[in-house]
């Protein structure tokens, strides 16, 4: 039977308590996390967000009626408990932060009682997610998803007092909007007041907050909701939080510099770890060279190599032909992997096609001289050595080859590089690794449309000393934009806008837009840069991509409240579901069933 709080009042946290209560009398409120009943002696823990504490009931300290209602408690019951704190009579529980204290109780009420909970509630649960998700309320009660949400609330206080301090102000812009140009496929809302009309939900504030810039608001953030319908992994979802950000009067140097001395203050107070500035910073180029990747992860090395001259004149038809189509031939260096099995090099090869790869060509360095590899037979043997030499292979070392266009190279050569890394266990978690990478390509060539798509969006300024190219050479063209990238994630991105309507007309050009398009989409921007339009930057970051790797989790899942599952469904409350056919009809809507 449920007993009220009236006349109770908590004064402590479980957790916050220690041997400097000691003689206090107290009063707790939690959930039962266990109960061992000795006869006549009942030890009972108590649970709340800041920690456990354990409660005593045994004979003369006690009386039998309380001994007696503490031995029916079980399992997530709601209790109130007072007592004083004392120093424990037994073993001091080095597990527990309140390991050195105990409570002898006074008073004990039930407030609510629980049925068995379909999983213990318990740190590094066993429990499969689809469970853990349907149930999140009681998944949200353990210990570590507790402790993660209370970081990322942590992040997002400090931001927002750092950008306070910093002269930014924060703005909310509409979740109800026509559609945003960040390249994923926008949430539809219907309008019931205009049918056959549809807003879109923001996949970022973006054109809100260039907008503010126009009304002299100088620095705004926001951390934002942003919503788009993209395929699911372990770091997207389709409803993410965005800390997001835009600046006046600024270039790229400007922004760089607030968001290190934002991340130096976040990491330096929450997981006290300094964080060295500047952060280094590399260009893409330089990035999809030596570690093919946009976002490459630099805790280790296994740099790509590349050999394309080397192999130039060799007789290997797979080499010849990637060089013939104005390819390349790179490399990496497992380094002491030479006595990898043949099996499981056969699995990096299935890998590597995963990501595009024909094939993947290998040598491997046996400790006893000897060379094993998959294209011997076409090369001479000074080319091997060349080969070699040019790898720095060394005995024991595993050479791994891909020979393709660039992309492809890079591709598989950037995934199998990170695939060693987790393997060979090079990945360190307590180690935080910054970087900036820069000059982006502004456009990307898009095979499907047949045409140049926006790398950033399209509004996204060129660099001043490619801009002549913009017509000669587009996909030359660099971006002033920029992504910052940690341990291998990229956690942020923005750019320089591009503010001169000259340069705007000619990127829609470039990117297909006709005059009337540009308008229709993006009209209420291009009329606003025509009234007075300051020079403007701004960076978002994934506020879950950050806090996922602050936490040491491998999935933005255990850092979001309530996240959805890989097909965007929620399995605690199911949605999406179906609507009643009278909000259909109010909508103008009626659903046509899909026939197979
Ligand atoms: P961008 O599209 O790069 O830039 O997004 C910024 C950051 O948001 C995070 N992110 C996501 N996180 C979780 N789930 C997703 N589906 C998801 N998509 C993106 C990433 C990314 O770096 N308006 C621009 C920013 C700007 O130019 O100022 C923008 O949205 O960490
Ligand atoms: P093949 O002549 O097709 O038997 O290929 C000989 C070796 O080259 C095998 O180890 C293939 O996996 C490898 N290979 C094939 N295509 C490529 C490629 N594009 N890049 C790198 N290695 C390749």
């Amino acid at each position: 039977m449920a007993e009220s709080m009236q006349g109770l009042k908590r004064t402590h946290r479980c957790g916050e308590l220690s041997a400097a209560q000691i003689g206090e009398t107290v009063t707790i409120m939690g959930w039962v996390q266990k109960n061992r009943n000795k006869g006549g002696l009942v030890f009972v823990d108590v649970r709340d967000r800041s920690g456990i504490i354990q409660v005593v009931f045994e004979e003369g300290k006690a009386d039998a009626a309380l001994i007696e209602k503490a031995a029916k408690l079980r399992a997530e019951y709601v209790v109130a408990i007072v007592g004083k704190v004392e120093r424990r009579s037994g073993a001091v529980n080095a597990n527990l932060e309140t390991g050195e204290i105990e409570i002898i109780p006074e008073e004990l009420r039930v407030l609510s009682e629980s049925e068995t909970p379909p999983f213990p509630i318990e740190e590094n649960t066993k429990t499969k997610e689809e469970v853990r998700l349907k149930y999140r309320y009681l998944d949200l009660r353990r210990p570590d998803l507790q402790r993660n949400l209370m970081m990322r609330s942590r992040v997002a206080t400090l931001t927002r007092q750092f950008l306070a301090e910093e002269g930014f102000l924060e703005i909310e812009t509409p979740i109800l909007i026509g559609s945003t140009p960040e390249g994923a496929r926008d949430y539809l809302v219907p309008s019931r007041i205009h049918p056959g009309h549809f807003y879109a939900l923001p996949q970022s504030p973006q054109l809100f907050k260039q907008l503010l810039m126009c009304s002299g608001y100088d620095r705004y953030f926001q951390i934002a909701k942003c919503f788009r319908d993209e395929d699911l992994r372990a770091d997207r979802q389709p409803e993410f939080t965005q800390i997001d950000m835009e600046l006046s009067f600024v270039d790229v140097d400007d922004v760089i510099d607030v968001n290190e001395r934002l991340m130096q203050k976040i990491f330096h107070e929450v997981l006290g770890i300094e964080i060295p500035l500047p952060m280094p910073r590399m260009t893409w180029q330089e990035a999809m060279d030596r570690y093919g990747s946009d976002k490459p992860d630099v805790r280790f090395g296994m740099e790509l190599q590349d050999v394309t001259d080397v192999v130039r004149n060799c007789e290997f038809a797979v080499f010849q032909n990637a060089v013939a189509n104005g390819g390349s031939v790179r490399g990496i260096n497992a380094k002491g992997q030479g006595a990898m099995p043949r099996k499981k090099i056969d699995k990096l090869v299935d890998f590597a096609k995963g990501y595009g790869a024909k094939g993947l060509a290998y040598i491997s360095l046996q400790e006893d001289g000897s060379v094993k590899s998959s294209f011997a037979k076409f090369m001479k043997e000074e080319e091997m050595n060349a080969l070699i030499r040019a790898m720095e292979g060394e005995k024991g070392d595993l050479l791994l080859f891909a020979a393709d266009r660039n992309k492809v190279v890079w591709d598989v050569l950037g995934a199998l590089r990170l695939e060693l890394a987790r393997q060979m266990e090079l990945l360190d978690k307590n180690e935080y690794k910054f970087l900036w990478i820069t000059e982006f390509p502004l456009l990307e060539w898009n095979d499907e449309q047949n045409r140049y798509t926006a790398m950033h969006h399209p509004f996204t300024m060129p660099m001043e000393e490619d801009l002549a190219l913009i017509d000669t050479d587009p996909g030359k063209v660099r971006a002033k934009a920029y992504d910052i990238v940690l341990n291998g994630n990229e956690i942020g991105g923005g750019s320089v806008r591009i503010f001169n309507p000259d340069i705007q007309n000619k990127m829609f050009e470039v990117l297909g837009f006709t005059e009337e398009q540009a308008q229709g989409q993006f009209g209420f921007l291009l009329t606003a840069f025509k009234y007075g339009v300051p020079p403007h930057a701004g960076l978002a970051y994934g506020l879950d991509r950050l806090v996922m790797l602050m936490a040491k989790e491998d999935s933005i899942r255990d850092v979001i409240a309530f996240p959805k599952i890989k097909d965007a469904s929620d399995l605690m409350t199911e949605a999406p579901t179906k609507v009643d056919p009278k909000q259909l009809e109010e909508l103008g809507l009626s659903i046509e069933e899909k026939k197979n």
